[in-house]
């Protein structure tokens, strides 16, 4: 059966534009956010506390969280790799955080320049600081249906990571297939093994589409009991560490099939594809949501 309504977590404002070759002003990525939330979405990742030698267009991270007009009952959770990273943004104004941990040795090191076991230890002392200002964290797996450097990733890995953060005090834990190549039947056997461990309410997906899958994969996370999703206005996004990633399932997409299906989500379509063909004609590119790109002749 499926859920009466899903909660979409924007990402677009962070893992859309954390891989744009061109630099995008400040000014429009808080436009864009802004947008986002008139459109109705309840959570929107609004940017990352990493280091700009790693994500140069992530680099603006505390003009954007301190130019915000927070809107009340939105969510706007922030990347943050480690503690220097959450008293930046504990500085800046965030509410919430996200730690970003993967199935994938290879990876992390790609990412975050650690272990997987060291990056928990470094997430611990996140967690700890977070629950001494009464900060929520979100938790991150990537790499949870595929790995760029590794290939195959075990669901057990999966679910052993998944079960870390969520010990750890994680509300959340979204399990990210970074690459884009997961079909259904993988996404079936890793939920499966992951809902061993964590509670499917506790869960989210975060697809990117790169081989066209996202909505499939979605809708079997869906059947199986998840009701949070992650996607990105306009199909934007990436991973810069995780070569060949393209961007994340549209958010357009994902409200016209809820829509379809008759699942809540608060947002409206419209002003949604309105918030995607702002950003797109910022960029100067063409938008990856199928669902804008049937609407609009552009
Ligand atoms: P490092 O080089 O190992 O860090 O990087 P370090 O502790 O050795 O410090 C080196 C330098 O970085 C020092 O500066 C630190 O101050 C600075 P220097 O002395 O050289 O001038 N530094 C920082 N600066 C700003 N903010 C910080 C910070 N920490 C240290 N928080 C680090 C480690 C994690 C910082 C680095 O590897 C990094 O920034 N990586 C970027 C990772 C990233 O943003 N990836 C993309 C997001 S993850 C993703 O997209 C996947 C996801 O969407 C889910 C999915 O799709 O699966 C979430
Ligand atoms: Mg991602």
């Amino acid at each position: 059966s499926l859920p009466e309504r899903v909660k979409i977590v924007e990402v677009g404002p962070r893992d859309g534009l954390q891989n744009e070759k061109t630099v995008v002003a400040t000014e429009v990525k808080i436009r864009l956010i802004h947008m986002l939330s008139e459109a109705g979405l309840p959570v929107i990742e609004a940017t990352s506390f990493v280091s700009p030698k790693w994500v140069p267009q992530m680099a603006d991270q505390g003009e954007v969280m301190r130019g915000l007009h927070m809107k009340p009952g939105v969510n706007y959770p922030v990347l943050t790799p480690n503690l220097k990273g959450f008293q930046a943004a504990l500085k800046a104004g965030a509410k919430e955080v996200a730690i970003f941990g993967a199935a994938s040795e290879l990876f992390s090191k790609k990412n975050i320049n650690c272990s997987v076991e060291e990056s928990l230890l470094r997430f611990e002392e996140v967690m700890k600081a977070a629950k001494q200002e009464g900060i929520p964290v979100r938790g991150y797996v990537s790499c949870v249906l595929g790995c760029p450097y590794e290939g195959k990733v075990s669901p057990n890995k999966v679910a052993e990571v998944a079960k870390r953060l969520y010990s750890m005090g994680c509300y959340e834990i979204s399990l990210g297939d970074t690459i884009g190549v997961g079909t259904p039947g993988g996404m079936l056997d890793m939920l499966n093994a992951v809902k061993k461990e964590v509670p499917v309410e506790a869960l989210a997906v975060h697809c990117h589409d790169t081989y066209g899958q996202a909505l499939a994969n979605i809708l079997v996370a869906l059947q199986n009991g998840i009701s949070v999703v992650d996607s990105s206005v306009a199909g934007l996004g990436g991973c810069p560490y995780a070569q060949g990633a393209s961007g994340n399932v549209s958010t357009e997409d994902v409200v016209y099939m809820l829509n379809g299906l008759g699942i809540h989500t608060g947002v409206d379509l419209p002003k949604l594809m309105d918030a995607g063909s702002y950003i797109c004609r910022s960029l100067n590119r063409r938008t990856n949501s199928k669902v804008a790109q049937a609407s609009c002749k552009l």
